[in-house]
Parts: structure tokens; C-alpha cells; sequence
């Protein structure tokens, strides 16, 4: 497309530990004219997830590695600038997978189309009303199946998921116990977001106050972080407790193997179960839902923040630190600048 340039990062090496620039390679090629049938999507918004990390890593899982030399997987959102596919007009807004780079070109397969609301930033598409939002929807509803006056805890309470967790299940007439990291994302959590109480995980002995903040046991605990507050929520189940396993940041730069957790026979004494799950796996109710969540949103039930870094492609690895500092509050996300053209 004329002679603008798309910038893109690479992953040049696999990481040990946490990922240092040398894991990276920033590159950039000529912007594609899309092929019969493909699209050119031009990137605004970028989604930096605590999974990136594990899509680093070599060996099995949900999703095979990034290759080295690949541009590094990511979500994202953009507008389409170029289009020979049937279902895609210049000027559509998308959200999928686009990875780190400036343009997408695209056969259109897992890009899909969002019809930005008034007054709705466009970040919020990546945040409440996207993967964010249906991760706790379907983590907290489904997986942790919480009932009516059930004591929730969620770990990460003051990022993405886990804020977000907190306000449904405030919205499902739970009492909600959020964990994080800091008195500011504590008191964020009890004051705008009607927590009922929150635990500094940096200062406080979290055993000691869940004893305290519920001392009938935890109904149901939303894992983001696994690791030693895993362990403390188990040593305080309620009988027939749910775990949803939704990730683990804890240990996504460890080296080694993790330890623990040592009390997990403790699920065996409580008649508990601990079971993970994928957002990817509820696709088919995502509609269901975002309706829903849109709907809480406008009513004023549920608030959503992104935590927004204006930058470049360039400014992605460091960026993507911030999660593992605890440096975001709500959803981290990276909006790209103008179009840059020429050289
Ligand atoms: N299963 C799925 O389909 C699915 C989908 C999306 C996300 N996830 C998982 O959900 C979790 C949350 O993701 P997110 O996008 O919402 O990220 P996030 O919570 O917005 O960001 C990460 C937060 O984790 C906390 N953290 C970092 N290192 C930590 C540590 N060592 N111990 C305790 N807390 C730590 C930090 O908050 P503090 O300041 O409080 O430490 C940080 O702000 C991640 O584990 C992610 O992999 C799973």
C-alpha cells in the first residue's frame, strides 16, 4: 500500500526467565495489498495478556508456541484499510488476533467485526466487552457456578480479569474478597468497585485475613495467580468449594519446576474441585455473554477500566512488563500512533 512501512516485533529466542529485549527482533516490510479474498487490517489497539508469556515457551499447550522469528502472537483491534473479501468493507472495525505489527493482511478467519456504540472508547472492545470480559463471565457463571450469597475470592482483583470478576459476582448477590497487590488497587476494589473487602497480598498474611474475612470458608476462589495464595485460599475452603483455575501469573517467569500446592488434599476433605478452562471453549455464547455485560455496563453495575500506554510497536516488550510489575490497573492496553510512511 504505497509506501507505507509495517513495523512488526518478532520473537527472536525463547526466554528464561522474565523476557529481556534480547528475546526480541523489531523488523519492518513493505505494507501488503490484500490477495483475492484477503483483507489489510491497519492496528490501533493492542492487547497485552499475561499469556503471551506461555505462547513464548516451547512444548505443548492449548496453542502451539510462536515460532522464532514469527511476529509475536497478540489480540487486537484495528480498521480495515484495504479489502477483497466479501464479508469485510474498508472502514470495519475488527477485533482477533493481529499480532504485534502495524497491518494485518488476513484471510479474515478469527478476526470479527465490532459495531462500536457511542460513547464506548475503543479500547473496551478489548477489555469488558471482549476476551477480558468473557473470561470472567464464563470463569465466575460456568466454571465456578456461584450461587446467591456465596463468598467469592479472586486473586488479580485489581487487573482485567479479575476486577470484573468481582463486579459480577457483586451483581449475583455474592460477598466478594478481592487480592491484590497495593493499598491504591485496594482501595479501588472496596470503594468504586463495591468489593467487600480486599487483602494486600505485598503487606498483609493472607491466610491470617481470609481467617478473618470469612470465617464460614470460601465458596468459590478465581485463580489468576496460582503459587503461595493458591495454597492459602485452600487451607480455607468451604465444603463443597469450586477453584477456577484461570491462569497463574505467579509463575509464568519462574525457572523450574513450581512446588505445590502442598495442601491439595484439602479438596478431598471439603468434597472441592479445582477445574481450569479456556476462554477460547465458550465462543459459540460469546454473543450471550457481551449482550449481557453491555447491559450492566449501560445500566452503571459494572465499570470497566483500561489502564491505556500510548506508543509504538517498538515499545511493546516493555510494555508487556508492566503486568508481571503489577503496573496496570484494569485492562493493559497499547494504542499504536499514527501511521507512520516512508522509508
Ligand atoms: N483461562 C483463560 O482463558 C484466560 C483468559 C484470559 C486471562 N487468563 C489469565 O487470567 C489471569 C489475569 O489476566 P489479566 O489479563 O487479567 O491480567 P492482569 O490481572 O490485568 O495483569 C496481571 C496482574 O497480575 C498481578 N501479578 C503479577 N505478578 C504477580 C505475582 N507474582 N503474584 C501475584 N499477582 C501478580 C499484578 O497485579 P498485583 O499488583 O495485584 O500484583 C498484575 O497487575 C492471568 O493468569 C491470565 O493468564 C486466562
Amino acid at each position: 500500500m504505497g509506501n507505507d512501512v509495517n513495523r512488526q516485533v518478532r520473537l527472536a529466542a525463547r526466554p528464561q526467565g522474565t523476557p529481556g529485549p534480547e528475546v526480541w527482533e523489531h523488523t519492518s516490510e513493505p505494507v501488503p495489498e490484500p490477495g483475492a479474498g484477503r483483507l489489510v487490517v491497519r492496528v490501533s489497539h493492542l492487547s497485552l495478556d499475561p499469556a503471551m508469556r506461555g505462547w513464548m515457551n516451547e512444548g505443548k499447550s492449548y496453542a502451539p508456541p510462536v515460532g522464532l522469528g514469527e511476529v509475536m502472537r497478540a489480540l487486537g483491534l484495528g480498521r480495515v484499510v484495504a479489502s477483497r473479501h466479501p464479508e469485510f468493507s474498508v472502514g470495519d472495525t475488527v477485533t482477533g488476533v493481529v499480532g504485534i505489527q502495524e497491518y494485518l493482511e488476513s484471510d479474515g478467519s478469527g478476526l470479527q467485526k465490532v459495531q462500536p456504540a457511542d460513547g464506548v472508547p475503543p479500547e473496551r472492545y478489548l477489555a469488558l466487552l471482549g476476551m477480558t470480559g468473557m473470561t470472567a463471565y464464563f470463569g465466575l457463571f460456568d466454571v465456578g457456578a456461584l450461587a446467591e450469597g456465596e463468598t467469592v475470592v479472586v486473586s488479580g482483583a485489581a487487573g482485567a480479569v479479575g476486577s470484573v470478576v468481582g463486579q459480577l459476582a457483586r451483581i449475583r448477590g455474592a460477598r466478594v474478597i478481592g487480592i491484590a497487590g497495593g493499598p491504591e488497587k485496594c482501595s479501588w476494589l472496596t470503594g468504586e468497585l463495591g468489593f467487600d473487602a480486599a487483602i494486600d497480598y505485598r503487606t498483609e498474611n493472607v491466610s491470617q485475613r481470609l481467617k478473618e474475612l470469612a470465617p464460614d470458608g470460601v465458596d468459590v476462589y478465581f485463580d489468576n495467580v496460582g503459587g503461595d495464595i493458591l495454597e492459602a485460599v485452600l487451607g480455607r475452603l468451604a465444603m463443597h468449594a469450586r477453584i477456577v483455575i484461570c491462569g497463574a501469573i505467579s509463575r509464568y517467569n519462574a525457572e523450574g519446576v513450581p512446588a505445590g500446592p502442598r495442601n491439595y488434599m484439602n479438596l478431598l476433605v471439603f468434597r472441592a474441585r479445582m477445574e481450569g478452562f479456556l476462554v477460547g471453549d465458550y465462543a459459540e455464547r460469546w454473543g450471550e455473554a457481551a449482550a449481557e455485560l453491555a447491559g450492566w455496563l449501560a445500566e452503571g453495575r459494572i465499570h470497566s477500566r483500561e489502564d491505556v500506554v500510548d506508543g509504538t510497536v517498538d515499545d511493546f516488550p516493555e510494555v508487556l512488563l508492566r503486568l508481571f510489575r503489577g503496573e496496570n490497573t484494569g485492562k493493559l492496553v497499547l494504542r499504536l500512533g499514527e501511521t507512520r510512511t516512508g522509508s
